[in-house]
């Protein structure tokens, strides 16, 4: 397979930053728009959570990238050689090699999908009384620590914090406040550290190598294992490559080989990364593979297919290879940057730079007048889907969990993701994304806040539901039909 590694950039004459896609459409999916009383009885059905509604009903799916990029006509066409077999299948070999030769390790146990591998993690090396420090946590890498009696840590430098801000490596871990917190807790309270690429509740925000090298530093200072969550790692290489200095003339691979090289555990959620279903543990380690391997028959599948489809398996080892393809990796990161730069322009609060995964709207100052009890950003996700059919996802307080003692933690950042999934949309319909959002900030006083009526007790933001504290989605129902007329 020929890989392209020439940077896909591409000037208008009219000096106008546009994002030129470097595909063709060749098979397409009819979208429904349905008119706003639908949207909200369709809230109202769902809970006023995101999650819960059903994609008839739904305009542009922005929920998430997870399962839901785009997939090459190579990824399609390889579906057809899956080789059925319950052990020793071919596809599962092809999907090895292709692990070897992008990510550079020789083991490979796959799994259904990421928190598959994270529950592996956590049944060998979690007990109560584990301590995991890392960049910033993911909901589902958090509920399995915790759920394995284990404690995290987030120890990112303080400008990770800030919204608008030029910083291009928000995702980097703390170097210092890491060393300090090891002697803390004692390294032999610490099975790991993790290092999530393009840390994904704080924005996409990318880690540069520099840091991943000094994290390992330490890592080795106190024979502490690293682990890398590689679920958005084809993002975090490619802005590497635009922001860090000494990678600017490196390919792709250099920079992904560059990153997996200084773990000494990989995982993913292949979902995310090959563009498939699926996800993997890999490594150069050989005690590491055997620590494992006893694991993936009992939660997920034999050896050779961890729970996937060989059908998948087969599309993620063609996806893995395609993750070396600036030209494809470069679009979603490309698209979310022309949506927060028009979306800035109009003065819409959202973070920056723009990272990976999708346009992040600050729904704390966006929904100034909605305190942090009444989750801003879920009302701004159900309020979004309600004036647009366009379907955000809420990374605030609602997708928090409860502390040990059952009480609310308020998220560091209330966030209305807008994910844009590779190579899915297209640039009209990214525009009308901005506009619905440019109308919902000019009328945003009109938004009320939340609460729960149903809060399961673990990773609540998906099954919870919720309901307005006033109608207030009525009076926005009203005036977007006073602007629009019969619109849809
Ligand atoms: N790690 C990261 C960084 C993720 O973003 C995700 C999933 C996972 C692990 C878990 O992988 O879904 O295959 O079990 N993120 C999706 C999202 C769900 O919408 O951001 P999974």
């Amino acid at each position: 397979m020929s890989i392209a590694t020439q940077n896909p950039q591409v000037k208008f004459y009219s000096g106008e930053n546009i994002p030129l896609e470097l595909h063709k459409v060749r098979i397409v999916q009819k979208l429904h728009l349905v008119p706003i009383e639908r949207r909200l009885e369709a809230l109202k059905e769902g809970g006023f959570n995101t999650f819960q509604l059903n994609t008839y009903d739904v305009f542009l799916d922005m929920l998430t990238d997870s399962g839901t990029n785009a997939m090459s006509d190579n990824q399609l066409a390889s579906m057809m050689q899956a080789d059925d077999a319950y052990a020793g299948s071919q596809s599962f070999f092809r999907l090895q090699k292709a692990v070897e030769d992008v990510l550079g390790k020789k083991y490979y146990l796959p799994v259904h999908q990421g928190r598959a591998a994270e529950n592996i993690l956590g049944k060998a090396y979690i007990k109560k009384g584990s301590f995991i420090p890392m960049n910033y946590h993911f909901t589902t890498a958090m509920a399995h620590i915790t759920e394995y009696g284990g404690q995290i840590a987030e120890l990112l430098y303080p400008e990770a914090y800030v919204i608008s801000s030029s910083h291009p490596f928000k995702g980097n871990m703390n170097i210092e406040v890491l060393d300090a917190y090891i002697q803390e807790k004692g390294k032999e309270n610490i099975p790991y550290i993790r290092m999530e690429a393009s840390t994904n509740l704080i924005g996409g925000q990318p880690f540069s190598i520099q840091n991943l090298r000094d994290v390992r530093t330490v890592a080795d200072k106190y024979g502490i294992r690293l682990v890398l969550d590689a679920s958005l790692l084809g993002e975090n290489a490619y802005l590497v490559k635009q922001r860090e200095e000494e990678f600017k003339n490196s390919s792709m691979g250099e920079i992904i080989k560059e990153m997996t090289g200084l773990a000494d555990l990989v995982y993913f959620s292949a979902r995310k990364l090959s563009s498939s279903r699926g996800g993997g543990i890999c490594t150069n380690s050989e005690v590491i593979y055997k620590e494992l391997e006893v694991l993936v028959p009992l939660f997920e599948g034999f050896l050779t297919y961890g729970g996937i489809s060989t059908r998948e398996i087969e599309a993620m080892a063609v996806g893995l290879y395609e993750t070396l393809d600036e030209t494809i990796i470069s679009q979603s990161p490309a698209f979310i940057k022309y949506i927060v730069d028009k979306a800035a322009e109009s003065g819409i609060p959202m973070i920056t730079p723009p990272g990976v995964l999708g346009a992040h709207v600050d729904a704390m100052k966006f929904c100034s007048h909605i305190p942090q009890t009444q989750y801003p950003a879920g009302a701004l996700a159900a309020a979004f889907f309600l004036i647009s059919g366009v379907r955000g996802m809420e990374r605030g307080s609602v997708s928090n969990q409860r502390d040990e003692n059952g009480n609310e933690t308020y998220a560091d950042m209330e966030l209305l993701r807008l994910a844009v999934p590779r190579r899915v949309f297209t640039l009209s319909q990214v525009t009308y994304v901005v506009d619905r959002l440019k109308w919902l900030y000019d009328n945003r006083e009109l938004i009320g806040g939340l609460k729960f009526v149903y809060e399961p007790p673990v990773l609540r933001f998906f099954m919870g539901k919720l309901a307005p504290i006033s109608d207030w989605p009525e009076k926005l129902m009203t005036k977007f039909r006073q602007d629009f007329g019969d619109s849809l």
